[in-house]
């Protein structure tokens, strides 16, 4: 693959998309050798800058990294000199002076890692950013994640039905999974309160509605997302009491939905808000497979953007 950042899947063909998801599969079977460990990185570097909390994203590359033999480094911003007011530039341009060759950066703003990745190849440093989670733009692997998911539930993604349900409006997660399942073949319905569905999201190719129960009617995989109350700046909602009975997921929502349906969510999840207990720990939710498939997809990206050697 002839790329050197990841920042987004609008900028992906379905032919790239099925690489990452075909290198991701091989990277599940060297996760699941005895010994979790393939030299494909080895004497590399990456580091992972999160300007915004992480558990799941930063974890999981950092997993994928060690797992390829790649040497590591984290930055934690509160502890960094960022909290002295050094720049991104600056931060980028000290780090990769110490040798790192891969940026993986979660920040606040949207374009923060399309802004690092300009400097790549400036300034006497050259290097490769991942976007891994950048203001309500993109979630790039996160949506690779989801993919991955669906195509081993289901065997495929052409033709599905799939349902995306939630804070559509602040969600990173949403776009690059629209971008993503679009690319794909999915047929995809969108729904929310009408506060929280950004009126551009109807130019795309899927079905927009505020109507939950006839969203999840018929669907092949109900995706839910998290309020994201650190975004809203205003009153979107009426309450979350409320936010729970008209677009929570429940047994009888979700029993709707295909009898074989898998139910996903990228995480965190708000138990008792856009999820229910007995649906989240149930026998269709697949959270924890995205979790799993999190560190062969991130594998899968660092491999093709920094070595593409044997594994
Ligand atoms: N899904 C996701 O990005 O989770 P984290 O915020 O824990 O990384």
């Amino acid at each position: 693959m002839n790329k050197k950042h990841l920042l987004g899947l609008a900028e992906l063909s379905r032919a790239e998309i099925n690489q990452y998801l075909d290198t991701a599969d091989a990277m599940r079977e060297v996760l699941a050798r005895p010994i979790k460990k393939t030299p494909a990185l080895r004497g590399k570097s990456v580091c992972t800058l999160f300007f915004e909390p992480s558990t799941r994203t930063r974890a999981s590359f950092e997993m994928a990294a060690k797992t390829l033999s790649a040497d590591t480094s984290s930055l934690t911003v509160a502890t960094s000199s960022v909290s002295k007011g050094e720049t991104l530039k600056d931060t980028l341009l000290t780090m990769a002076a110490m040798g790192a060759q891969c940026f993986v950066i979660r920040h606040q703003s949207s374009g923060a890692p399309a802004l690092a990745a300009s400097y790549s190849g400036k300034f006497g440093y050259d290097f490769h950013v991942v976007n891994a989670g950048d203001g309500q733009h993109e979630h790039p692997t996160q949506g690779l994640l989801d993919l991955l998911t669906i195509r081993h539930h289901k065997g495929r993604i052409e033709g599905l039905k799939v349902t995306i349900i939630g804070d559509l409006l602040h969600s990173r997660v949403a776009r690059s999974d629209i971008h993503g399942l679009t690319t794909m073949g999915a047929n995809l319905t969108l729904c929310g309160p009408q506060t929280l569905l950004p009126p551009e999201f109807s130019e795309f190719s899927c079905r927009v509605t505020t109507d939950c129960d006839a969203a999840v009617e018929g669907a092949d995989v109900v995706m839910t997302l998290r309020l994201q109350n650190e975004r809203m700046n205003g009153a979107f909602l009426p309450g979350v009491r409320e936010f729970a009975a008209l677009y929570g997921i429940n047994e009888r929502r979700l029993g709707l939905a295909k009898a074989d349906a898998i139910l996903m969510h990228p995480g965190p999840i708000n138990r008792g808000v856009e999820i229910s207990d007995e649906v989240a720990d149930g026998s269709q939710s697949v959270i924890l497979n995205q979790v799993t498939n999190g560190v062969a997809v991130r594998m899968a990206v660092l491999y093709h953007l920094m070595g593409e050697q044997e594994l």
